[in-house]
């Protein structure tokens, strides 16, 4: 048996000049806890070119989704952009990732923190019942350049509190945050600067970070997660390592890849 399968695109959806999402048809034994990534891509020249994706979409939907940059020289999202409904692409029979709330330990709180496409695994993991049985709040950090790069801010504020499955674990339980760093809107600043003024917690009504209580998952550009990092050890944190639970756990598949042909290129796609 192959180790991959050949799915079909069903829909494209373009966020910016940037950024875009696709959802694909999903083959039935295919599983992965949320947060997993899994490898995708095209034949080229009759080879697979692949890459690793988080997944956006929840585990119990019928369709697989994806959050992508473009990236005009990156050998696979130059191709993928252009993808249309009926297209064919291969994904892994396997997912893996680090950010799954079985690597973290119990806690009151888990917060959630992503920049540009580091939202993707956190569409899955708030899509999840089991993240809201485990954690009594649940706060979803979105860090972007631009208010145009938010993506998934409707479906987060507007389509998730209703969902069947999930709409009161959301409407009670989920906090979203997104900010920006170079346009006005409401909340502005980067992720960890917002941590350290504490402006964060005065907003989002909780106390500032404590190993005791908080778990956290980090998902974005080098630097973020670098940052992120520290400032969390210096705190007292925990790292996970995908042994023991720990207190927080980042992507490192997302972080360690390298940038393309600017800091702007860099996103998902090694
Ligand atoms: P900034 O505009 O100040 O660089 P990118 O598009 O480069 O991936 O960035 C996405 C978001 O992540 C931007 O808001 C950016 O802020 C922010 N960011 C970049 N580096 C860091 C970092 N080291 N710590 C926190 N946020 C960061």
């Amino acid at each position: 048996m192959s180790n991959f399968t050949k799915e079909s695109i069903l829909s494209v959806h373009h966020w910016t000049d940037n950024l875009f999402s696709f959802t694909t048809t999903r083959n039935p034994s295919f599983c992965f806890r949320s947060g997993e990534f899994t490898m995708i891509g095209r034949k080229v020249d009759e080879k697979p070119l692949l890459r690793a994706y988080s997944l956006a979409s929840a585990h119990y939907e019928d369709r697989l989704e994806f959050f992508s940059i473009k990236a005009p020289d990156g050998l696979l999202t130059s191709r993928l952009q252009h993808l249309k409904e009926g297209d064919e692409i291969i994904v892994s029979r396997k997912a893996t990732g680090a950010l799954v709330i079985d690597n973290l330990e119990d806690g009151r709180n888990l917060y959630l923190i992503g920049t540009g496409t580091g939202l993707a695994p956190f569409l899955s993991v708030i899509k999840d019942p089991e993240t809201y049985l485990r954690f009594e709040n649940v706060v979803l950090l979105h860090g972007c350049r631009r208010v145009a790069e938010l993506a998934y801010g409707e479906m987060i504020t507007e389509k998730l509190p209703s969902d069947e499955l999930v709409g009161d674990f959301v409407r009670y339980q989920l906090i979203y945050y997104p900010t920006v760093t170079r346009d006005r809107f409401r909340n502005r600043g980067r992720i960890t600067d917002l941590i350290v003024s504490g402006k964060l917690f005065t907003d989002i009504e909780l106390p500032e970070l404590e190993p005791q209580h908080d778990r956290i998952m980090i998902c974005g550009s080098p630097g973020l997660v670098r940052d992120a990092r520290e400032l969390l050890v210096a705190k007292g944190f925990v790292e996970g390592d995908h042994g023991e639970p720990a207190q927080f756990v980042f992507e490192k598949e997302f972080a360690e890849r390298k940038s393309l042909s600017s800091s702007r290129k860099r996103g998902h796609e090694p």
